[in-house]
C-alpha cells in the first residue's frame, strides 16, 4: 500500500519578519497535507529555515549580532509562525542543524566522487539578495546600478576561486526528464518558462565561495563554503536522514510527491536541484509547483519593498480561519492575486458568516425548536435531497484528481456551491412550513445536517479550527473527518443529541 505523501515548502531566509508571502507559501502546503492525510495519507510536511550565506551573514553584522546567535532568535520567529498559521508540518529543518551539515557535505562528496565537481574561477554578476548568478543578459541598468531583471534586486560582479558544478552537462538529461514527465514543473506556464531557460544552454554553477564563511565548509579545502543554495535544497532530503537511505523515513517519504514554492524560485528546484539529484544518482521529487506571488499594489510584497501586510498582525486582529480561508479562495492558484484588511472583511462576512456559520446556526437551532435537539428520525429522501447529498457521491473521484493537479480552485468553489445549494435548500424546502408533515420536516433537517457534516470534513484542510468547532454539533471530532466519509448519507445517528456551538464567525461591522 502506497499511501505515504510527502509535502515541503520552501525553507525561509530568517532575515525578517515573516510576511504575507511566506503565510501563503506555508497555508497552501498545509491545505495539501490536511486533505492528504483525511484521505488516509501518512503525510510528511516539513518547512524550516534556510540560515546560511551572505545575506544572513550581513543581516547579522547590521545588527551587531553574533550570526548563530541571530539566526537561533529568528528561526525561532518562523517556528512560532506554524503555531499562528495552525500547520500541520510534521517536522521543522534549520540548515543549521548538525543533521542538515552532515547531509549536505555527504552530498558534496558524492558529487565530487562522481565527478561533478572541478576547482576553476568565477567571474560574473551575483545578487546577495536573491543569493543567485545572473547572466549578463539577465541584468539591467536602474538609475546608474546593476539589477536583476526578474527581481528587480541588486547585483555585483565577483571574481573569486570557486568549485564547479558541471551544469552544463546535465541539460539534454533535464529536457528529457521534461519531456517524459509533462507534469514535473506545475503550471505549464512555468513549465514553458524553464524548458527555454534550459534550451537557451546550461552553463557550469559557481557552488562554493571563498570571500564569506558564513556556510558550511567545503569538504578537505575549509577556504570555502557551500553556495547557498546546494546547501539549502538538501534539506528536502536531510530532513529524511540521508546519506542513510536505508532509515524509515527516506524509505517511505523520498522521492517528495511535491515541492511547493513560489516562481521567484523555480529555477533552483526545477533545474538545479535536479540537475544535483541526477548527478548524485538519486531520485527526482516528482513535482515542483511554483505558486503566484502575493501582490501589494501590483508589486512583489516583500521585505526589501517595505509593502508588507504582516500576517501576525492580522491573525491576531481577525483569527487564523479567516486568513487561511482568504489566501486560498481568493488568490486564484497558480496566479498573483492580493490582499487588503477590506478584502478579507468582506469575504469573512460574506462567505464565513452568511454562508457557512449562519447556515450551522440556523438549522441547529430550528432543530433545537422542532426536533427535540436530536439527529431527527423517521427519514425518507426524496429526489431534491438525494440531488444534494449526491452531488458529494459523484464528485469524489473528481476532486481527489483535482487536488492531485494542485487544482485548489476547484476544491473551493466546490465548496462554494455546495453551501449555495445547501442554504437554497433549506429555504426553498420551507420546514418551518411542513409542522404538520413532520417526515418531511425531519427529512429536510437530517439532510441538511449531513450536507453540513460532508462541507466540514472539506472545508476541514482549509479552516481546520472553524471545521473542527462545527463539527461539535454532531459531536465529531478530528478522528471523524475522513474524506470518503463524504459519500454517506447515514452518516449522523437518528437520536443523537445535538449541541448548540458559539458564532462561528462573527460579522464585521463596516461603516463604508
Ligand atoms: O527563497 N508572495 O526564502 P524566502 C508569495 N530560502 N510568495 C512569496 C512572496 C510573495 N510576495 N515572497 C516570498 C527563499 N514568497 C529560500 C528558499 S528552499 C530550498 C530555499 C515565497 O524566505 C517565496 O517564493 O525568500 C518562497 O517560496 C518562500 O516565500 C520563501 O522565500
Ligand atoms: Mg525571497
Amino acid at each position: 500500500m502506497d499511501k505515504h505523501f510527502y509535502i515541503t515548502t520552501p525553507i525561509y531566509y530568517p532575515s525578517a519578519k515573516p510576511h504575507m508571502g511566506h503565510a501563503y507559501s506555508s497555508i497552501i502546503a498545509d491545505f495539501f497535507a490536511r486533505f492528504k492525510r483525511i484521505d488516509g495519507y501518512e503525510v510528511h510536511f516539513l518547512t524550516g529555515t534556510d540560515e546560511h550565506g551572505l545575506k544572513i551573514q550581513r543581516s547579522a553584522e547590521s545588527k551587531k549580532i553574533e550570526v548563530q546567535k541571530f539566526c537561533d532568535e529568528i528561526s525561532k520567529t518562523f517556528k512560532n509562525l506554524s503555531t499562528t498559521l495552525n500547520l500541520s508540518n510534521t517536522d521543522f529543518i534549520r540548515t543549521t542543524e548538525k543533521r542538515h551539515i552532515d547531509s549536505v557535505k555527504e552530498i558534496w562528496k558524492i558529487l565530487e566522487k562522481n565527478k561533478s565537481i572541478y576547482l576553476s574561477k568565477y567571474s560574473g554578476w551575483y545578487s546577495i539578495s536573491d543569493e543567485a548568478f545572473y547572466n549578463e543578459d539577465e541584468i539591467e541598468n536602474s538609475n546608474g546600478e546593476k539589477i536583476a531583471k526578474q527581481s528587480k534586486s541588486k547585483v555585483e560582479w565577483i571574481e573569486e576561486e570557486s568549485y564547479f558544478f558541471n551544469l552544463s552537462k546535465w541539460q539534454d538529461k533535464l529536457l528529457e526528464h521534461y519531456e517524459k514527465n509533462p507534469d514535473f514543473i506545475s503550471p505549464q506556464s512555468k513549465r514553458n518558462e524553464v524548458i527555454s531557460f534550459v534550451k537557451s544552454g546550461l552553463k557550469d554553477l559557481s557552488i562554493s565561495r571563498k570571500s564569506f564563511s558564513w556556510g558550511i565548509k567545503v569538504p578537505n579545502d575549509p577556504n570555502h563554503v557551500i553556495y547557498v543554495w546546494l546547501d539549502a535544497l538538501t534539506n528536502y532530503i536531510s530532513a529524511l536522514n540521508f546519506p542513510n537511505v536505508n532509515n524509515k523515513l527516506y524509505k517511505k517519504f523520498w522521492p517528495a510527491n511535491i515541492h511547493l514554492i513560489g516562481k521567484d524560485i523555480l529555477r533552483f528546484h526545477a533545474v538545479y536541484w535536479p540537475a544535483f539529484l541526477m548527478a548524485a544518482n538519486l531520485n527526482l521529487p516528482q513535482k515542483i509547483y511554483g505558486h503566484g506571488w502575493i501582490l501589494s499594489g501590483d508589486e512583489k510584497m516583500s521585505k526589501s519593498k517595505g509593502n508588507i501586510l504582516d500576517p501576525i498582525e492580522i491573525v491576531k486582529n481577525y483569527g487564523i480561519d479567516p486568513l487561511r480561508y482568504y489566501l486560498i479562495k481568493e488568490i486564484s492558484f497558480g496566479n498573483d492575486g492580493s490582499i487588503s484588511k477590506k478584502q478579507l472583511e468582506n469575504c469573512i462576512n460574506s462567505d464565513l458568516a452568511n454562508n457557512f456559520g449562519n447556515l450551522c446556526q440556523r438549522v441547529t437551532a430550528f432543530c433545537e425548536k422542532n426536533c427535540n435537539g436530536k439527529i431527527p428520525n423517521n427519514i425518507e429522501f426524496n429526489s431534491n435531497d438525494l440531488k444534494l447529498l449526491d452531488n458529494f457521491s459523484k464528485n469524489v473521484g473528481n476532486i481527489r484528481n483535482e487536488i492531485n493537479n494542485q487544482n485548489i480552485n476547484f476544491y473551493i468553489d466546490f465548496i462554494v456551491n455546495a453551501l449555495f445549494d445547501a442554504n437554497k435548500y433549506f429555504n426553498d424546502e420551507e420546514p418551518w412550513n411542513r409542522k404538520n408533515d413532520l417526515k418531511r420536516l425531519n427529512t429536510i433537517v437530517y439532510t441538511t445536517f449531513e450536507v453540513i457534516r460532508k462541507i466540514c470534513i472539506m472545508l476541514y484542510p482549509i479552516i481546520p479550527e472553524s471545521s473542527l468547532r462545527a463539527l461539535k454539533i454532531f459531536d465529531l471530532k478530528e478522528n471523524d473527518i475522513i474524506f470518503s466519509s463524504i459519500t454517506d448519507h447515514n452518516k449522523l445517528k437518528p437520536g443523537d443529541k445535538i449541541n448548540k456551538i458559539e458564532i462561528l464567525f462573527k460579522k464585521i461591522e463596516k461603516n463604508d
